[in-house]
């Protein structure tokens, strides 16, 4: 029997008709004589009712199933005895009696039951059973929307004229920060083939083959630690175009960005999208792609402060540091232990304390109080806009500590006084980055994006004499906090690209042999050129409100970068390895 119904298509104007529906048995009741079995496939659920007295054979046969046993199952559509009706489901008017039944496969007693209660399974469990956990509606609305992204993402980028060019998955290192996974050469023995970290260099390549507006939904590859919003492998929306500047590249994403949200969520969202710069935003929020949905904005006191008669704060803004803070509303009410237990979480991040101030009617209390004048406090409180009930929370510090600690602070309390709302979406730009910024490991410059990254004009005469202030020309787009795209106008010139590689501190024979082939590409009249990479797991989380993209993502690695359905990565034997010229040193 071959189903001629999607189980979830079935209604009331199906009554009467003979059906065949196929699919695994979500769950079986046996009531009385009656049995009752929810038959699940990709599409939802619809109830089989099996009757001893009408179909003896079939309701024998129903007897034997279990859950998740596949069947198909023939009868003729009917509504439900009054009552019985269940409003929760799309089929819940009618049911189907079986005439027919047949057992097209068993299933052993699954490790987690098939539905949306397993979002509480242990996720080791779901990921080794990967299989199963994609039954789940959730998981199948996932990907069902991952699919509507691929689809409303090719046909935009179609009509606006881009083509979909594949590029090399065995190919030589793209510098993206990342460590490259690598792929030994068995034909030239002793080298190896890098995966892209980025297609970043083929799509510049295409600008110069003259494709003027490339795409390509792609995988990328990055050997580096995983986090939620991070695995070895994801997919980037690759795009280049020719002959653009930064508003082009704006304008084009703000509309892709519509169409898919259009497309696959039926959700209008505004545009176009607001812009704050980088420096604005390291002020602000503490970080380069703050969460808008939500204000708590840092805000400098230093000022205030410096003659108090608090030491710590004194003598932080005499050493040229800062001091700052935020305002959690309503939270005057927190008890000792919570305030110590921020104070805590700050000290992860290297601040050496935290003072608190709640916010009473027309004065403050704080363990600090006694080192502030009145003028002092009312100040404080006008500054920062803090209202009665609120608690005020200040930490003084080097710049980038009181940032980065404040910044954490905000988003956990942000997220546990619930003013992160999942259904909103709110997308900002952040433009004027740094072009360059210090590794303290290496003592030398590293480029904040890749090093192919164009130079904003007003910049170009600082990159000898002060090349920390160059700002570049790049921009990142920012969903709800997290970094959904990045990207930048190019560097087409090929002397100001090896410059850059100079104060990369890169050896000529380093860059000839990593970047040779580009350069010579460079000198062929490369166009000028820009482009983004939208991150799509990512786009597809929070689309979802899912906090992992391991969640839209099939077959995920684990935090420890390990695939549990198959056990990669794994030994390989000692014949492939000597074919590969390959000896491991483990164990050595
Ligand atoms: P970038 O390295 O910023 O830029 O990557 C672009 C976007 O890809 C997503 N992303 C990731 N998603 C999941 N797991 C990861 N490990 C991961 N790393 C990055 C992010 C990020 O914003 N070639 C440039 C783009 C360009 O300049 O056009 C690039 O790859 O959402
Ligand atoms: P102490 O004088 O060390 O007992 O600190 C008094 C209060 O100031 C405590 O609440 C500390 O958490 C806080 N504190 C100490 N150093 C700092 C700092 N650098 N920034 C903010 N608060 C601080």
């Amino acid at each position: 029997m071959k189903p001629t119904f999607q189980c979830n298509d079935l209604r009331a104007e199906h009554i009467g008709s003979e059906v065949i529906v196929a699919g695994w048995v979500q769950r079986r009741r046996d009531h009385g004589g009656l049995i009752f079995i929810d038959l699940r496939d990709s599409s939802g659920i619809v109830q089989i009712v099996f009757n001893p007295e009408i179909n003896p054979d079939a309701h024998k046969i129903a007897h034997q199933v279990r859950n998740e046993y596949v069947l198909a199952v023939k009868g003729k559509v009917n509504r439900r005895p009054e009552g019985t009706e269940n409003p929760n489901l799309p089929t819940g008017e009618i049911e189907i009696p079986a005439d027919e039944i047949e057992i097209l496969n068993t299933s052993e007693t699954p490790p987690f039951v098939i539905d949306d209660s397993a979002d509480e399974v242990a996720e080791e469990i779901r990921l080794k059973y990967r299989y199963l956990d994609i039954r789940r509606p959730r998981m199948q609305n996932n990907l069902r929307l991952r699919h509507k992204v691929y689809m409303a993402t090719r046909k935009y980028l179609d009509e606006k004229g881009f083509i979909e060019v594949e590029t090399p998955v065995l190919t030589k290192s793209t510098p993206e920060g990342a460590r490259d996974f690598l792929v030994p050469s068995r034909l030239i023995p002793g080298t190896f083939f890098a995966m892209p970290q980025s297609p970043q260099l083929f799509k510049q390549l295409l600008m110069i083959s003259g494709i003027g507006k490339y795409f390509q939904i792609v995988k990328c590859y990055r050997d580096e630690d995983l986090r939620a919003d991070r695995q070895l492998e994801f997919t980037q929306i690759d795009i280049e175009m020719s002959f653009i500047d930064e508003e082009d590249i704006f304008k084009l994403t703000e509309g892709l960005m519509h169409s898919i949200f259009k497309n696959s969520l039926g959700i209008d969202i505004t545009i176009p999208f607001p812009r704050m710069t980088y420096e604005e935003s390291m002020r602000r929020y503490g970080c380069d792609k703050p969460d808008v949905r939500f204000g708590m904005e840092l805000i400098d006191v230093g000022d205030i402060v410096k003659d108090s008669d608090f030491k710590v704060f004194v003598s932080t803004v005499a050493s040229g540091g800062q001091v700052k803070g935020i305002v959690a509303p309503g939270l005057a009410k927190a008890s000792r232990k919570e305030i110590d237990d921020l104070t805590d979480y700050v000290k992860t991040f290297g601040a050496k304390g935290l003072v608190s101030m709640k916010v009473l009617d027309g004065d403050i209390e704080s363990p600090v109080k006694k080192f502030f004048s009145q003028a002092h406090i009312q100040k404080l409180i006008e500054r920062t806009s803090a209202k009665v009930g609120d608690l005020m929370l200040f930490v003084a510090d080097k710049s980038n500590v009181v940032t980065e600690s404040l910044n954490r602070l905000r988003l956990k309390l942000g997220n546990e006084l619930g003013l992160m709302d999942d259904k909103r979406f709110e997308f900002l730009w952040i433009i004027d980055f740094p072009l360059f910024h210090y590794n303290e490991e290496e003592k030398r410059l590293d480029s904040e994006h890749h090093p192919f990254t164009g130079v904003h004009p007003e910049d170009m005469h600082l990159l000898d004499t002060d090349p920390l202030k160059v700002r570049s020309r790049s921009y990142d787009l920012v969903l709800n906090g997290n970094e959904i795209a990045s990207g930048s106008i190019r560097i087409h010139n090929m002397e100001l690209q090896k410059k850059i590689f100079n104060i990369l501190q890169l050896t000529p024979k380093d860059i000839e042999d990593r970047f040779g082939f580009f350069l010579e590409a460079l000198k062929f009249g490369a166009p000028p050129h820009g482009g983004i990479a939208p991150g799509l797991d990512r786009l597809v989380a929070i689309m979802v409100c899912s906090k992992s993209i391991r969640d839209v993502i099939a077959f995920p690695k684990t935090q420890s970068g390990t695939c549990l359905v198959t056990g990669a990565p794994s030994a390989v034997s000692d014949k492939q390895l000597k074919e590969l010229y390959i000896k491991t040193t483990v164990g050595e």
